[in-house]
This record gives C-alpha cells, structure tokens and sequence, in this order.
C-alpha cells in the first residue's frame, strides 16, 4: 500500500467560507497587506499556524465534560500532572495557560540585563522574553540549517564548536540556561537529533549550565530520530521522547502543538528552588498552582492529547501528509526549504521572487499572493518577523532566510484541501514575475509581525 491515509475519521465538521479575488484583494487593503488582521472567516484554507489550531478528538472532548473546575487541587490537574510527570520525568510541572507564559516566568526568573541564553533558534516569542528580561538571545544552528537547500537529516543541530567558542568568550556565569528549540521552528520545523542533543547537555554540565527544552513539537522530533537516527528505529516515539526529555533539566512547552490542543502550556523542570520560585511569579501573572491560567478542562484535553500524540500511526501520517506537499512542490519545481519539516513546509521567498529584495520583504509579497489568488493564510518568517534596523546606522539588516510558511494545523485538512493548496501554489509560481514588492507603513516595537502594516510598491 502506498497511500498513509487519515488515521481517523470526521465526527464534527465546520464550513469554511468562499470569497472571490476582487473581495480578497479588497479584504487585504483594510488588513494592511498583513495576514494577522484578516478575519478568519474570509480564509479558505488556513495555514497562518499550527498552533492551537488542530481537531482535538472524541476522548479529549469528554474531557472537557469531565473537567473538575475546583481552584485548588482538581483531580484534572493531577491526571495532566501524572501524564506530563510520565513523559518527561521532570519532577516539578507547572501548567500556563500558553508556551510564552512559561517563557516568560523563566525569564523573569533567569534571565536580565548582560546576560546570554543560547538556543538553536530561538522562536518569536520566546526570543521576545528573552530580549525583554534585557538578556541576549543567541542563534547557534550548524551552517547546513540556514541554508534552505542544503540536505541534512538533522538540520536543527547546534553547532558544538560554535557553543563551546560562546561559553569561553561569554562566560558561563553569564549564560543562566542552555537551550535547544524540538523541532527548530524558526529553521524550517527541523528535527534535532539525539546525538546533538547529548552533546549540547555535556557542554552545559561542563560549565554547570541548566539545560532547558523548548519542547511544543517534541513527537515530530522523535518520529525523526526514529526514522533517521541509526539505534532508534526499534524504540517507541513515547520512548525516545523519554530519553530526549531525560537529557535535560527541563522544559518549556506550548501544548497547543504537540499536546493536540487549542490552549494551554507548562513548564516543567527538576530544579525545586527555581520550581518555587516560578510558582511565586505563576500565582501573580497566571493562576494557582494547580490550574496557573487553564481550566480543569483544558488540562483534561492536555493530558489525553499527550498520550494520542505520540501513537505512531498518527505520527507517520501527520510526517507523511507534510512532505506530500513537499513532493508536489517540488515536482513543479516551486523552491521550497528542504528536506520538508515537521509542521509546516517553506517557502523559499528569495528564489520564487528573486527580483524581490530583502527590504521590500519577498516573504510579505508571497504571503499576499497566497491570499489574493487563492483564500490561503500563510505566515511570513523572514525580514518582516526577525529583520532590523541598526539604530545607529539607519542599515537594514535582513533575516538569514525569507521563508513562507505553510503550516499545517493537525488533524484539520484532508488530501484534497492539500492538493488544492498544490495547485494554487504551481499556478502562482508561473506568474511570479507579477509579485510586487512592499513598504512597512508602521511597526511596534517587538513582535512587529503581529500588528505590522504595509503598502505595496507599484
Ligand atoms: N516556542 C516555539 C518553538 C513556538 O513555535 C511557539 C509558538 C512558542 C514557543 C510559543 O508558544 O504560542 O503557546 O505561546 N509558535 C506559534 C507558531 C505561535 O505559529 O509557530 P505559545
């Protein structure tokens, strides 16, 4: 057999809504040309984001009836604590209410003015707490994984040499955590491997450096190292997601990816003085320490998509459905960041519009034609999300890549919505030369992405 078909079926569906092009374009000038102000509802097909986006199933929905909603001690909140504790083995779980809350209790805690936190690639938001702690946020990724040609199985590696380089310029005293980011999201949604994994954690140990995981997809992760990592294809996902989490000392985590849920996060670390204090800081800014901004239900549904999400005939789909339409894109030649990623396949921008340049943001001007021809939300991750201006010198300075990212939510599209995503995508490619490119008309201060407007360059 060769097709991986949906490892379920559809009990509960919702209707998405067509819209012409001349709507469309008249939609995106109110948006601001900015895909994050367009109403949902004139989307057809939407791949803005994987995040808190998936169709959660029959048995997390009875958890949501069978939430215990008391403010202290429900009994949901220790079967989520008892299903994480399983999992990952850390010892002190503190749920959030999303990935950026556990971000930023870390950093509040770790992080502050002259202080350094290296990672493969930090995510927006997690780069954000980092900076707004008043810490610098480091990019260590081996070279293979800022190119969006070249092929390596783990392109989300850190590159050891560099890592070591950074401890003994920067010192360790300066570095309050280590990180590693599973899959890298920011570099295409690439696995890092096992291997790399327990390099960076002797590294750290080396210099007594705590060693944190930014865990949201840590089942696409070990779904990799099982089909690509010699000594790993006879071990369970569940298993080799237990020896990721056993390497370090704990973990961020946004369970609105790989928990399968549409809200929710938690932190979880072994450390009991810094668990004390983050619980300190949960009981301010999120809640107590037995729900810390989630209802019993949400951690119902956490704990139940926890244990579905490492079943791997879900996993060999959701990895297969991807580079499907990897495949197809690149039959057509469309240039696309390789090999295909965990969650989301990318665009590359600075080929399919290369008389673009990097400040009239050719990831910005793909992300407007997906929506203007065909009703498709994409993301921009390139000189529009990670780009900046010198301040002293007024100089642009590009991202390392212009990448699109066509996320895909989990368990939401069929075959079909992917087939049309293809063939919108090839007939797009063939008229490139159309594509325009675009000014920012105003930016905030961080996370510019979010609210950013621009106007096209005629
Ligand atoms: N870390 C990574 C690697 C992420 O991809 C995200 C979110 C977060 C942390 C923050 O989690 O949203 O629950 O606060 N990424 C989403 C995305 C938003 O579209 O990739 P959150």
């Amino acid at each position: 057999m060769k097709t991986i078909i949906e490892p379920f079926k559809i009990k509960t569906v919702e209707p998405i809504r067509f819209t012409t092009i001349e709507e469309r374009e008249d939609i995106l000038e109110k948006s601001g040309y900015n895909p994050f102000m367009i109403h949902a509802e004139d989307v057809l097909i939407d791949l803005l984001t994987d995040s808190g986006t998936s169709a959660m199933s029959a048995k997390q929905w009875a958890g949501i009836m069978d939430g215990d909603e008391s403010y202290a001690g429900a009994r949901s909140f220790y079967r989520f604590e008892s299903v994480v504790k399983d999992l990952t083995g850390y010892a002190h779980i503190i749920p959030t209410h999303q990935g950026r809350a556990a971000e930023k209790i870390l950093f509040t805690l770790l992080g502050g003015t002259g202080k350094y936190i290296p990672n493969n690639t930090h995510f927006d938001t997690t780069r954000a707490n980092i900076e707004y702690s008043g810490a610098e946020a480091i990019d260590l990724v081996i070279e293979e994984g800022k190119d969006p040609e070249t092929l390596h199985p783990f392109k989300g590696n850190m590159d050891i040499g560099k890592l070591e380089q950074f401890i003994r310029e920067r010192g360790a005293e300066n570095i309050p955590v280590g990180m590693m980011t599973v899959t890298n999201n920011a570099g295409g949604g690439q696995p890092v491997s096992m291997a790399n994994l327990r390099e960076v954690r002797d590294v750290l140990k080396k210099h007594n450096i705590p060693f944190i995981l930014d865990a949201c997809r840590f089942a696409e992760n070990a779904y990799f190292i099982k089909l690509r990592e010699a000594g790993y294809s006879d071990k369970s996902v569940k298993e080799i997601a237990q020896e990721m989490f056993s390497l370090a000392d704990g973990c961020t985590m946004s369970a609105k990816k790989d928990a399968l849920v549409n809200m929710g996060g938690y932190l979880a670390i072994n450390d009991p003085e810094l668990a004390q204090a983050a619980r300190n800081i949960l009981i301010v800014t999120e809640g107590f320490p037995t729900y810390g901004g989630l209802s019993g239900r949400d951690l119902e549904a956490i704990a139940q998509g926890l244990l579905e999400v490492v079943d791997e005939h879900y996993l060999k789909y959701r990895l297969r459905s991807i580079e499907y339409l990897g495949e197809k894109l690149t039959d057509a030649g469309v240039p696309i960041l390789q090999p295909p990623g965990g969650h989301a396949i990318y665009i590359n921008a600075k080929k399919f519009t290369p008389h673009v340049p990097a400040e009239q943001f050719p990831g910005q001007s793909v992300v407007c034609e997906l929506y203007r021809f065909g009703g498709i939300r994409a993301v921009e991750i390139g000189s529009v999300m990670f780009g900046k201006t010198d301040k002293k010198s007024g100089e642009f300075i590009p991202a390392a890549m212009e990448l699109v990212r066509l996320a895909i939510p989990r368990r939401v599209y069929t075959q079909s919505h992917v087939d049309y995503v293809v063939e919108l995508i090839i007939e797009m490619y063939k008229n490139r030369n159309s594509l325009k490119g675009y000014r920012l008309l105003y930016e905030a201060p961080m996370l510019r992405h979010f609210t950013a407007r621009f106007e096209p360059i005629v």
